[in-house]
């Protein structure tokens, strides 16, 4: 069997290879880089189904059925587009789909994903609901690839509404930049449904250091230093490290940071280039912000994007928020 992919030059070889040499320049790693092989892509997944609240708290499922089943009832167009953004295995996606599926409406998907294996995996689980001809692939950068906006609008058909699922993706974004980006993707009339990892409780960064746990483990390690050792670091040649710290950005906001601290001379080469790290040196391999409500309300009203509906999990460590562009 041939499947043809759309994969777009934002993830072309070169440009990637450029990428690459950048987050080794800066001391900070692109997070894509995470899940481009087949390997990363199957650690994360398992990670996920393992450490993802939405798959092992029933009262966290729950928000995302309650989200789903709120959205579909916002369409009174005969005909949806759902666009995962970031769609991963696309698990959620395909949940947003039946409720929609159920509803009797003409449907369209795009999975959108900077990783192949894992756009491959998305248009797989859709094709057990859809057929074919309404499944759309798409390899891209969502950050990079400016002409992103037009691709969508050649997949959605007339009368349709346009829903764009971004779940679980603003954590790993500094989030000014991938706001606006967001923003700049939704035409009027749009509708977004949003998932954030929040911090729960009155302290917040105490609720930030409650949730560590999700990332300090074994699987997690494993995925994380994949990266390393493809690149030619020995995971010996150092300490990776999880810390809980304010954000650069003046929001006031914590995240998680992975961070590989050096304990022996290595240097890398990526063709042409070499890259020393000495000991006590740091690479920062990946972060997660947690917000609060407040928070991505704020923002989200900043953007003119108006929260029709808020599912905040029991616990309060995730939340969903249905949303539409003013
Ligand atoms: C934490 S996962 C979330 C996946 C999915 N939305 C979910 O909730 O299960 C982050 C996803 O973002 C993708 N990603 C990271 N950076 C990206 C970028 N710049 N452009 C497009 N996708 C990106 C990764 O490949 C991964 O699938």
């Amino acid at each position: 069997m041939i499947v043809p992919i759309n994969f777009h030059s934002s993830q072309f070889p070169e440009t990637l290879h450029a990428e690459l040499l950048e987050s080794l320049r800066t001391r900070r790693v692109n997070h894509k880089f995470h899940y481009e092989s087949r390997r990363q892509a199957r650690r994360w997944l398992a990670i996920h189904q393992k450490y993802s609240p939405s798959r092992n708290d029933p009262t966290c499922r729950a928000i995302y059925e309650d989200a789903f089943a709120a959205t579909a009832k916002h369409i009174q167009t005969p005909a949806a587009h759902v666009i995962g953004l970031g769609c991963g295995g696309g698990s959620k996606d395909l949940m947003l789909l039946e409720r929609i599926r159920k509803l009797g409406k003409m449907l369209v998907y795009s999975a959108c994903d900077s990783s192949l294996p894992l756009v491959l995996t998305a248009r797989q689980k859709a094709m057990k609901l859809l057929d074919v001809r309404h499944v759309h692939d798409l390899v891209a950068d969502l950050m990079t690839a400016e002409d992103l906006q037009r691709i969508f609008i050649t997949q959605t058909t007339g009368n349709s509404t346009r829903v764009v699922n971004f779940l679980g993706m603003i954590p790993n974004f500094e989030p000014d930049a991938i706001l606006k980006r967001l923003s700049s993707l939704l035409r009027p009339k749009d509708m977004l449904v949003f998932s954030a990892n929040l911090a729960s409780g009155e302290d917040y960064r105490a609720g930030v250091e409650k949730i560590l746990p999700q990332y300090d483990n074994p699987k997690t390690r494993e995925w994380l230093t994949t990266f390393l050792t493809d690149i030619g670091v020995e995971a010996s040649d150092g300490r990776l490290e999880f810390k809980v710290e304010e954000d650069e950005s003046g929001h006031g906001l914590f995240r998680v940071v992975a961070w590989f601290e050096f304990e022996n001379e290595r240097v890398i080469e990526v063709e042409d280039e070499k890259f020393s790290f000495n000991p006590g040196e740091r690479l920062r391999l990946f972060f997660s912000y947690r917000h609060t409500p407040k928070t991505v309300r704020e923002w989200l009203e900043g953007e003119a994007i108006e929260v029709l509906e808020e599912k905040i999990a029991h616990g309060d460590e995730e939340g969903v928020f249905v949303c539409r562009k003013a």
